[in-house]
């Protein structure tokens, strides 16, 4: 059997956003700035993928810029907001995802901002007084917290820390690569700045993105050549990621509810057959309380054991299970994850991220553990 728990890496392309992307690599080729008929189809079904995006955010197609994906978006809302708005300092927590977390300790060592780190707690928890003690400190602020934790799931109340932004003045960027597709983001009512999506994350093509600023909040260009993205990010479009990101969210928004329900049943049965089959299981950050985390996201911490030891993600592997622990490095071997360090995971336990999707299924989640019970019986 073969089974994918690592949604949250990437996730399988559904058919029907491959047939709308067909057509685009097939027969529509022409360069959408081309001003022929070519070129016009290509530009008209842009523009429609663009406004399809706008209006499942509630928000205007002139806020949303298509990406390669969530990290150029991130770093498109951080470099150009600091850059636009005059901003001198930045806050975030160490649970971001590098897409943020280098960009703006890059940006910190070039001298264009001074960045705080806001502590947290060991399930994760970050603490908003202190980043509304450094927001009351610090008048030329960007605040850049993600809404839902990659690796732990993790969840954190935009509403809140927009609320706070706005009182002190500050730009608020949230990474919500995690939740796109899978929560409705509201532009009309969230308090954010800026927001980006990656479209593989939601059974969309990979090398694809967006990035969404709030009208009143425009940035300078991140990428500097031709008109496209209204000259915010010159180079001719990636049409096809295009096509595939705006399918792939109207397909997300189309049963939205009906998505989460499968998968939240999917994660419960999960944590209840581990709990049943490995005493000593425990679950990291809030990733088993359903109202606090990301329902695609089950990071699982299982009790030291000889035979398992740095070779758990491995010998699932060999039992046709993908899942996964840390970051990967580029040379294919996992790190030991910045999340986990932040939080004082403990060393000697075995740490696994299993994340779900519309297309797993509850025998999925009984093989999965079915193996991991094998494994953990095996003497050293
Ligand atoms: C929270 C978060 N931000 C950013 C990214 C980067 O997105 P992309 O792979 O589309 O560049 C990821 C991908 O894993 C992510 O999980």
């Amino acid at each position: 059997m073969n089974v994918y728990f690592d949604n949250a890496a990437t996730t399988a392309m559904d058919d029907r956003v491959i047939e709308a992307m067909l057509p685009f690599m097939k027969n529509h080729f022409g360069n959408p700035s081309s001003v022929h008929s070519h070129g016009r189809e290509v530009r008209t079904a842009i523009e429609r993928s663009r406004k399809k995006v706008a209006e499942l955010l509630n928000a205007s197609p002139s806020e949303v810029f298509f990406t390669s994906g969530g990290t150029e978006a991130d770093n498109t809302a951080l470099v150009c907001g600091i850059e636009s708005h005059g901003i001198t300092h930045a806050i975030t927590s160490p649970l971001e995802h590098h897409a943020v977390l280098h960009t703006l300790e890059v940006l910190e060592k070039k001298g264009k901002i001074t960045l705080s780190i806001l502590d947290v707690n060991e399930t994760g928890e970050i603490d908003l007084n202190q980043a509304e003690e450094l927001l009351k400190a610090n008048p030329k602020s960007l605040i850049s917290l993600m809404h839902a934790n990659n690796e732990i799931g993790n969840l954190n109340d935009l509403t809140r820390i927009g609320e706070l932004a706005k009182t002190h003045g500050a730009f608020f960027h949230s990474d919500t690569v995690q939740t796109m597709g899978h929560y409705v983001h509201d532009m009309k009512t969230l308090p954010v700045d800026s927001i980006v999506a990656g479209g593989h994350k939601f059974h969309g093509p990979k090398g694809s993105g967006f990035l969404y600023v709030r009208k009143d909040k425009k940035i300078h260009p991140f990428i500097h050549g031709g008109a496209q993205e209204r000259n915010m990010r010159g180079g001719t479009e990636n049409v096809i990621g295009i096509i595939g990101i705006a399918k792939a969210l109207e397909l997300a928004y189309e049963d939205m509810a009906g998505h989460q329900a499968k998968i939240e049943a999917i994660k419960r049965h999960f944590i209840e057959k581990l709990l049943q089959e490995i005493p000593g299981v425990e679950f990291n950050g809030l990733s088993a309380d359903f109202d606090r985390s990301l329902y695609t996201v089950l990071n699982v911490s299982l009790p030291p054991s000889a035979a398992n030891s740095g070779m758990l993600l491995f010998n699932l592997d060999l039992e046709g299970i993908s899942a996964s622990g840390g970051s990967a490095c580029s040379s294919g071997a996992t790190v030991g994850s910045h999340v986990l360090r932040a939080l004082n995971h403990k060393p000697e336990r075995d740490s696994v991220r299993f994340s779900f999707s519309r297309f797993n299924t509850l025998e999925d989640v009984d093989y999965a553990v079915g193996k991991l019970k094998d494994l953990y019986l095996v003497e050293a």
